[in-house]
């Protein structure tokens, strides 16, 4: 089976290309690096030791995107394009609707052209809002709190709706928890440009001393120590769900909504702790107020996904701990 991997020159993206080259699929990549570089494509051919094919594409533009399915038999997508940056995407709303919807819609265009009948689209646990945890599939979607959250539930919808059009097709929507970690080799992980928004990410460039200091946002949620908890998820886990979940879709049609968590909840502060324990290294800290937009508890409900994908994540916080730590200090420049 042939999959484009649109946006594959990402975190997530490369690290399912090795999952799936690994399990046996041939897979090509669509990204127009607007969030990444050739070297982490080069990096995932180094693991895998082979050449992955790829273009430099925009996805949501038709006549850059349509010949890669002229000259490919494309028989499924993984699609991981799009911007995530939350904060940004409060200040540049337009442009991430165009980005973000337009992907998905000229991807469903392709499929419709090209009679490529299956896709793995990513989305997000920020789908769920402020819910009560755990969060489970069959819940009532809350509105999101800002335009990137709101991208992902109108491309959920894009897609329910693509399916209800064209019912011998198949989609499945992943709901992602917080994604960390890198892969064991440490030639690729997550590379964010300029000062890291997300947890994980800064942590490791305090610990590497290129930040001086984390800020926590809040320690008075009503939660264990006051700091807000996570479902932190190893990226090799997650991209494993990608292969389950391609692979479901090459015998079944319609819509599969599941959460790739852990299902279990994680503190800022023992994130932090752990960190320091696994690495031998001091991540010194100041409580300030909360974030705006953030909630105090975020885990996933992981039974649909055990139950039906026959997938369940197997790595704990210490392997993610340890693995970003080990990419930080050998690749990141
Ligand atoms: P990433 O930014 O590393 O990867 C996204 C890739 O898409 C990048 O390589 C970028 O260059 C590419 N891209 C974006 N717009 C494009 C366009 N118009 N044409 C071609 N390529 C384009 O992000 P990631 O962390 O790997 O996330 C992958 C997907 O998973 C995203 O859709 C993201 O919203 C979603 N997601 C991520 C997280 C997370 O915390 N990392 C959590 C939930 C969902
Ligand atoms: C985790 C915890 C912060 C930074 C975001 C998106 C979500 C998804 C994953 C894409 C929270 C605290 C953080 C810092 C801190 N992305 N924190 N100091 O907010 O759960 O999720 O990324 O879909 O949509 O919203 O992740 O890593 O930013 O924060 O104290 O410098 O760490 O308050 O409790 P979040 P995060």
């Amino acid at each position: 089976m042939k999959v484009l991997v649109a946006g594959g020159a990402g975190y997530i993206g490369t690290h399912t290309c090795v999952e799936l080259i690994q399990a046996g699929y041939e897979v090509i990549i669509a990204d127009n690096l607007c969030n990444s570089k050739m070297d982490a494509v080069y990096r995932t051919e180094q693991i895998i030791g082979q050449k992955i094919p790829f273009y430099l594409v925009n996805i949501s533009v038709k006549s850059e995107i349509e010949p890669v399915f002229m000259e490919n038999k494309i028989d499924g997508i993984i699609h991981f394009a799009g911007l995530k940056a939350v904060g940004e995407s409060v200040e540049q709303p337009i442009e991430y609707y165009q980005n973000n919807l337009n992907c998905t819609l000229m991807l469903c265009e392709m499929m419709k052209k090209y009679n490529v009948k299956k896709m793995v689209f990513s989305s997000s646990a920020t789908v769920y809002g402020d819910n009560e945890v755990p969060f489970t599939e069959d819940m009532p979607l809350l509105p999101a709190t800002n335009p990137y959250g709101e991208s992902k539930v109108i491309g959920e919808r894009i897609l329910q709706d693509f399916i209800v059009a064209h019912p011998d097709y198949a989609v499945s929507l992943l709901r992602y928890f917080n994604p960390i970690g890198a892969h064991e080799s440490g030639l690729i992980g997550e590379d964010p440009e300029g000062i890291p928004s997300n947890l994980m990410p800064y942590i490791s460039q305090v610990a590497s001393g290129k930040l001086s200091k984390l800020k926590i946002f809040g320690n008075d949620y009503p939660t264990s120590d006051g700091t807000g908890v996570r479902d932190y998820i190893h990226v090799v886990d997650l991209a494993k769900g990608h292969v389950k979940a391609i692979e479901q879709l090459e015998k079944n049609a319609g819509v599969y909504i599941y959460n790739l968590g852990t299902g279990r909840g994680t503190s800022v502060l023992e994130l932090v702790t752990t960190f320091e324990k696994v690495n031998q290294v001091k991540v010194p800290y100041q409580i300030v107020g909360r974030r705006a937009g953030d909630i105090a508890e975020c885990y996933a409900g992981v039974e649909k996904a055990k139950n039906e994908l026959c997938w369940a994540a197997e790595k704990n916080v210490e392997d993610m701990c340890r693995d970003t730590w080990r990419w930080q200090c050998y690749s990141i420049k």
